[in-house]
């Protein structure tokens, strides 16, 4: 069936993966990626489809309602896969205001143009945000977050995605807005910007560098490897129910340290060096304010339903991982050369 598909944040690091996946998944599908470029999103994510007929990027900043009207005038959208966000929790610290005004009102104005664009003909449509398992708080050594745990978020980024589900929700109830929400624990893999601990940390190792973990790396995240999430959104947003949340869950529970540790081992490996001189680099550095202890999921709601199941293990994951890393050094070296220095600084040097 023919339909125009909106992505947004299509040249983010999920986002890119996204768009690859529809495109090439359904020729029938028109893919538009509406994307600002900020230093997060890069348009080298997705060189191998961009001459695609079924592919389209527009760049446009979802803070501006005007932009977006434009855009929902000049096309019959049918769909909204809603990613576009200001994602890292560092960042959040240091500029909240950017959160609030990226992730709140940036979704509001989203809601604000579907809603008005398809009063007359909701059927058939289908506004899918995507949030993070963040929005719950922090867990202590046990229990998991389900669909019903209460939102508890503690960091101006997840107060800042929490708020924006809560938006989802009410255009559902209050304007029959056809939502559907789904909940995801830390990503990984390619095309990840090296802010984020994975990218970071193989970046850092093989420049030989400090590689920086916050307090002592007790903290445990859920990893799901970055295909395994954009498979799972293409599900959801075909089968998904609407008014529905599901979360996403890797299955795979590490400590940080634990994580760094396989890593350098990993690292190690690949760039035959000594088996454990990677690991001489970890760095204990200050905590994070507010540093969430611990994120699970349970993913029982979307395997019930939806019949999905986590495909790949950890350990298969970061081998593909660094190896698209060590094989992109190109890549590496363009997202360097904006302000990340400026960025790496202030957030490492000044601890
Ligand atoms: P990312 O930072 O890599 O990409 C975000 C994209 O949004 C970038 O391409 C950026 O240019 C774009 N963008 C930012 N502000 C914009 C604006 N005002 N207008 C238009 N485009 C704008 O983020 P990501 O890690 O790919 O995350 C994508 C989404 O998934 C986010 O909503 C995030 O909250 C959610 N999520 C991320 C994770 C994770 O581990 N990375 C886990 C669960 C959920
Ligand atoms: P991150 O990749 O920023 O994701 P999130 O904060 O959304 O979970 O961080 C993952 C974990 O790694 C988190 O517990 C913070 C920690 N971390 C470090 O120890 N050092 C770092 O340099 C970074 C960026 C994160």
């Amino acid at each position: 069936m023919k339909k125009t598909i909106l992505i947004t944040g299509g040249a983010g690091f999920i986002g890119s993966h996204v768009v690859r996946l529809f495109v090439n998944k359904y020729p029938d599908y028109t893919i538009l990626n509406l994307d600002l470029l900020t230093y997060a999103g890069n348009l080298e994510n997705l060189g191998d489809i961009d001459t695609r007929p079924n592919y389209r990027f527009v760049r446009a900043d979802i803070r501006d309602t005007d932009q977006l009207s434009k855009i929902f005038s000049e096309n019959e959208i049918d769909g909204i896969i809603h990613l576009a966000a200001e994602s890292h929790v560092d960042r959040s610290i240091t500029d909240p205001l950017a959160f609030i005004n990226t992730n709140i009102l940036g979704t509001v104005n989203l809601l604000n143009v579907a809603r008005d664009s398809w009063k007359d003909k909701m059927n058939g449509k289908r506004f899918y945000h995507i949030s993070t398992d963040e929005v719950y708080g922090s867990l202590g050594k046990e229990g998991f977050f389900y669909e019903t745990t209460a939102y508890d978020p503690r960091s101006p980024y997840s107060a800042s995605k929490a708020s924006s589900d809560h938006l989802v929700m009410a255009y559902y109830h209050t304007y029959g807005l056809p939502v559907v929400i789904s909940n995801c624990s830390n990503n990984y893999g390619p095309n990840q910007f090296p802010e984020k601990l994975i990218p970071l940390a193989i970046n850092n190792i093989k420049n030989s560098k400090p590689i920086p973990v916050y307090g002592k790396g007790e903290n445990i995240r859920d990893w799901m490897f970055v295909l395994d999430h954009a498979r799972t959104i293409d599900l959801i947003f075909h089968k998904g129910r609407t008014g529905e949340t599901y979360n996403i869950g890797g299955h795979n529970e590490l400590k940080n340290i634990d994580l760094i540790h396989k890593l350098c081992e990993v690292m190690d490996n690949r760039l035959n060096r000594v088996r454990g001189t990677s690991a001489k680099l970890i760095t204990f550095v200050k905590d994070r304010a507010g540093h969430d202890l611990r994120y699970a999921i349970d993913s029982s709601k979307l395997q019930n339903e939806l019949g999905w199941m986590p495909s790949l293990q950890f350990e298969e994951g970061i081998e593909k991982t660094v190896d698209w890393y060590l094989s992109n050094q190109e890549w590496m070296d363009h997202v360097l050369s904006g302000d990340y220095e400026k960025y790496y600084h202030n957030q490492y040097h000044k601890r």
